[in-house]
């Protein structure tokens, strides 16, 4: 199938799931998936509704950080789901193991989660999560699942991430379709989001991909700066930290940037 072929029919034609992509939007261009998501979820859309885009004009990371997403061969999704807490305290840990099980399946380079929830192929970033939800004093509404995947990127346009991110063609050598990476990580959303349903946590198969523990790290908080090994992830996902002075220090995920 050419690569030019993205559109909705190609998308719908593709997926294998039942509730992940039970509704599917494609635009040419949005601002973010994840405005168009939430405006979505507010009106109730179906859970598993997703949306993509072919690309964003406004996409944005962890901590209001852009998100490059230029037109052509990168992924820009992001799905609705209606979890409990206890659930959407792991959607950033289903979501990132999705696309490392994917680019596992899909290639031969190395493919390893930096925590919190980046995707590194060969050391370099490849993808990104980023999970937003609304909620009220009683409820969680709605949480919307961002992933952002870069799949043939020319990096040279975009020198501020040049030395640090990549792309799966430019890592493997290969023309992967986006289409297949899309099937393949929809498929893996949809198995780990299933198993949370009946209380199985993702956090083994996660700590076990992960590059981070048992190094040392550097992890900025806010102003403050840890220094330590990682020793552990726990079971909601932080980052277990001993400081070199042996005092162990509890990382949450949502507001740290790690710099290996
Ligand atoms: C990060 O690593 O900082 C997270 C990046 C998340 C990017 C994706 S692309 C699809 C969705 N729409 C956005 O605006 N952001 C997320």
């Amino acid at each position: 199938m050419s690569q030019n072929q993205f559109n909705k029919n190609t998308i719908k034609k593709i997926i294998k799931t039942e509730v992940i992509g039970s509704e599917v939007y494609y635009f040419d261009s949005l601002p973010s998936t994840q405005d168009k998501a939430r405006s979505l979820a507010v009106e109730g859309t179906p859970e598993g509704t997703i949306v993509i885009a072919g690309q964003q004009t406004a996409g944005r990371g962890r901590f209001g950080r852009n998100w490059h997403s230029p037109v052509g061969q990168n992924l820009y999704i992001s799905i609705v789901l209606y979890p409990d807490r206890w659930m959407a305290q792991r959607l950033s840990v289903i979501a990132s193991l999705a696309v490392i099980r994917t680019l596992r399946a899909m290639t031969d380079v190395e493919v390893v989660g930096k925590w919190p929830n980046d995707v590194l192929l060969n050391g370099r970033k490849v993808a990104g999560v980023l999970v937003e939800s609304e909620s009220t004093a009683n409820s969680l509404n709605f949480a919307v699942i961002g992933i952002g995947i870069n799949i043939s990127f020319n990096l040279t346009a975009f020198p501020d991430i040049v030395s640090t991110a990549t792309s799966v063609n430019h890592e493997t050598g290969l023309n992967i379709n986006r289409l297949q990476v899309l099937q393949e990580v929809l498929t893996n959303v949809e198995d780990l989001y299933s198993k949370l349903r009946i209380g199985t946590s993702p956090l083994q198969e996660w700590r076990a991909s992960m590059s981070t523990i048992g190094k040392e790290v550097q992890v900025k908080s806010g102003d403050v700066i840890h220094h330590g090994v990682a020793r552990d992830i726990d079971d909601e996902g932080n980052l277990l930290l001993q400081e070199p002075d042996g005092t162990h220090v509890t990382l949450i995920a949502g507001d740290v940037t790690t710099q290996i």
